[in-house]
């Protein structure tokens, strides 16, 4: 282990999702089922991630309910939650130092409308602000905006390129030293530090500015989770920090390198390209007691449920099939999602059935599964953090709040005193914590 290696430590960060992450969560009687609609549970949420010193928490969104058939999506928690943004606005005002990270889809909204929204957070938080980046994988969101046909991959990518483009550079409009505030000469702004974007592009004409002048982090923090070429590329030349589901360390160690070469390529440091990959942590005080409580969430899965939820990872109708039979072949073609294709090689390496397979990602949503004692769980995350796989954890608990409350009790202890994680907050905004450099405005 190299010198700067013994000093590196894991960036951590908490996903929300209902009563936890698992398909199943809201069923098992440690969960509050309705954690997404609860302020103070939320709140509960974010406080006891900032008490475990965790970078950020992260609320993902999706413009459609309609991830599962009708008859299976009443018998599941998923989807339901008021709108990131509000939370996350209302969770500054309550929280001091943690990380505010929300998903704005590149598909479905305006450039002009995201980078004011996150600006603006990031003013309220005092700099803690983050946008996940996607181009929005699920069709029936497009029925929820004109009902015309959801574009194509390649089509998504290349509008969320520009997108993203279009958002820097309005997030660039003023420069940092653009305020004056000089009375004696009532000048609010020196004008020549304020820049009109003038965009022109294939899906965009923004004119700006954006009257929000630089915010504490120089910019919100960017970040994206494609997985696709399309995706990687983007996250490679765009994103800050990535997330990631990748089942195993060899995997995670392909996708690692490749988008750090891609970042390399693209003219960027690797080293601020954070990629952080999604991990299912189930931690208790015995390895044998983390078991019990995921076998528990196990056996609280309705079989139609988790056909369902297999079924819109896959692309795919599984309840045509045997449930107890082989994963059948991808369709060939079209927009298949790349975690369909992660999870169809998980199967045939480890010869799962229908069932098996849905079993392996409920608990997590198609994350890596980690579930045991404080020492296993660590080991774990040390090895892919020493070993090209990650920059830090995206961790998917499969149910709040216990398991929250567990990670941070147990887990987080465990990593500070191997030295992997910090024992104080390093900095205020989310990129000083991040130990990311602030991005120079490009101007043409
Ligand atoms: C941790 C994580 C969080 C994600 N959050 C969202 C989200 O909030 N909304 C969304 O539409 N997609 C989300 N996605 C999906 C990705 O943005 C992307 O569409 C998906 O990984 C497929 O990638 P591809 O289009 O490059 O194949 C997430 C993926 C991961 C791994």
């Amino acid at each position: 282990m190299s010198e700067q290696d013994k000093t590196r430590q894991m960036k951590l960060g908490l996903m929300l999702a209902q009563s936890g992450h698992h398909v199943a969560s809201w069923l098992h009687p440690e969960a509050w089922p309705d954690t997404e609609l609860d302020f103070s549970k939320l709140l509960h949420l974010a406080k006891t991630a900032e008490e475990g010193l965790f970078d950020f928490i992260f609320s993902a969104d999706s413009l459609s309910g309609e991830k599962f058939t009708p008859e299976t999506l009443p018998r599941t928690a998923i989807g339901v939650r008021i709108e990131p943004m509000t939370l996350l606005t209302a969770l500054a005002a309550v929280t001091e130092n943690i990380g505010l990270v929300c998903t704005a889809t590149t598909t479905y909204d305006q450039p002009y409308l995201v980078a004011r929204r996150f600006a603006s957070l990031d003013y309220v938080s005092g700099g803690r602000a983050g946008w996940n980046v996607v181009t929005s994988a699920h069709p029936p969101e497009a029925r929820n905006f004109g009902g015309g046909v959801h574009p194509n991959k390649e089509t998504r990518y290349r509008r969320a390129r520009e997108f993203v483009e279009v958002v820097n550079g309005l997030w660039d409009s003023f420069d940092q030293d653009a305020l004056t505030l000089d009375r004696a000469h009532a000048q609010y702004y020196d004008p020549a530090k304020l820049h009109v974007l003038n965009h022109e592009g294939e899906f965009f004409r923004v004119r700006g500015p954006l009257m929000i002048p630089k915010s504490p982090q120089g910019r919100p923090i960017v970040v994206q989770a494609g997985a696709s070429e399309d995706g990687r590329q983007l996250a490679a030349e765009t994103a800050e920090v990535v997330f990631t589901a990748q089942q195993s360390l060899e995997d995670a160690q392909i996708f690692y390198r490749d988008v750090k070469r891609r970042a390399r390529e693209a003219g960027r440091d690797p080293g601020s390209v954070l990629i952080m990959p999604g991990f299912g942590v189930l931690v208790r005080e015995t390895q044998a007691e983390a078991e019990d409580v995921f076998q528990q969430l196990q056996d609280l899965i309705n079989p139609d449920v988790g056909i369902s939820l297999l079924s819109r990872y896959m692309q795919t109708d599984m309840s045509k099939y045997d449930i107890d039979g082989p994963v059948p072949e991808l369709p060939s073609g079209g927009d298949v999602f790349s975690r369909a294709g992660l999870l169809l090689a998980a199967a045939r390496r480890d010869g799962l059935t229908i069932r098996q397979l849905y079993q392996k990602i409920a608990g997590g949503r198609g994350h890596f599964q980690l579930i045991g004692s404080p020492r296993h769980v660590a080991d774990v995350m040390e090895s892919w953090f020493h070993n090209e796989a990650a920059d830090g954890f995206n961790l998917v608990p499969p149910l709040f709040p216990t398991g929250v409350d567990e990670i941070v009790k147990r887990l987080v202890p465990e990593l500070q005193r191997r030295g992997l994680f910090r024992t104080a907050y390093e900095g205020k905004t989310l990129r000083e914590k991040l130990g990311l450099p602030t991005p120079i405005p490009q101007r043409v």
